[in-house]
């Protein structure tokens, strides 16, 4: 098994509801370790670049609006395979689907209001990261 990194944001209907902690607890009952975070107010401008990949589908501009409309914390998580471990703590994207104990399924409002985000592979741990931290942010 490999250590790695990743890229975690806990959402704006998780900050506004005052859930950080309950949700970094979460990580790192899981042996997720923060190793970077910062809580950071993202402009709209940001939000639609971090999601560019999502730009056609139909959902885009909610999503944008969404993740800029109050502050969010973003951290980079490290552990073994910490990329699916990480999805795996969040659950489904849907939090009806999404299995007992995870974060969605205890805190998740709905499939865009899902108090977590998390990268999907390594290409886009390592694009992510560096879109919100310099080398030396990130303290192991
Ligand atoms: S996935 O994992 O890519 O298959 O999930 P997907 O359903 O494609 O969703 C990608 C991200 O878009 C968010 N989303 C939405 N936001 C607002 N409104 C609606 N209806 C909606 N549907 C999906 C979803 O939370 C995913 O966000 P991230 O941050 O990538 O998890």
């Amino acid at each position: 098994m490999a250590t790695e990194r990743t890229l975690s944001i806990i959402k704006p209907d998780a900050t506004k509801r005052n859930l950080t902690g309950k949700v970094v607890s979460k990580f790192e009952d899981a042996g997720l370790r923060v190793v970077a975070s910062k809580r950071i107010h993202l402009s709209p401008a940001q939000a639609g670049a971090f999601y560019a990949e999502h730009s056609e589908r139909p959902f885009y501009g909610e999503l944008v609006e969404f993740m800029s409309s109050e502050p969010v914390v973003v951290q980079v998580l490290e552990g073994e395979n910490a990329i699916a471990k990480n999805r795996e703590v969040m659950g489904a994207t849907d939090p009806a689907e999404a299995a007992e104990g995870t974060i969605r399924k205890d805190f998740a409002l709905s499939k865009g209001e899902n108090s977590v985000h998390g990268s999907d592979s390594k290409e886009s741990a390592e694009r992510e990261i560096a879109f919100f931290f310099s080398g030396l942010e990130l303290v192991g």
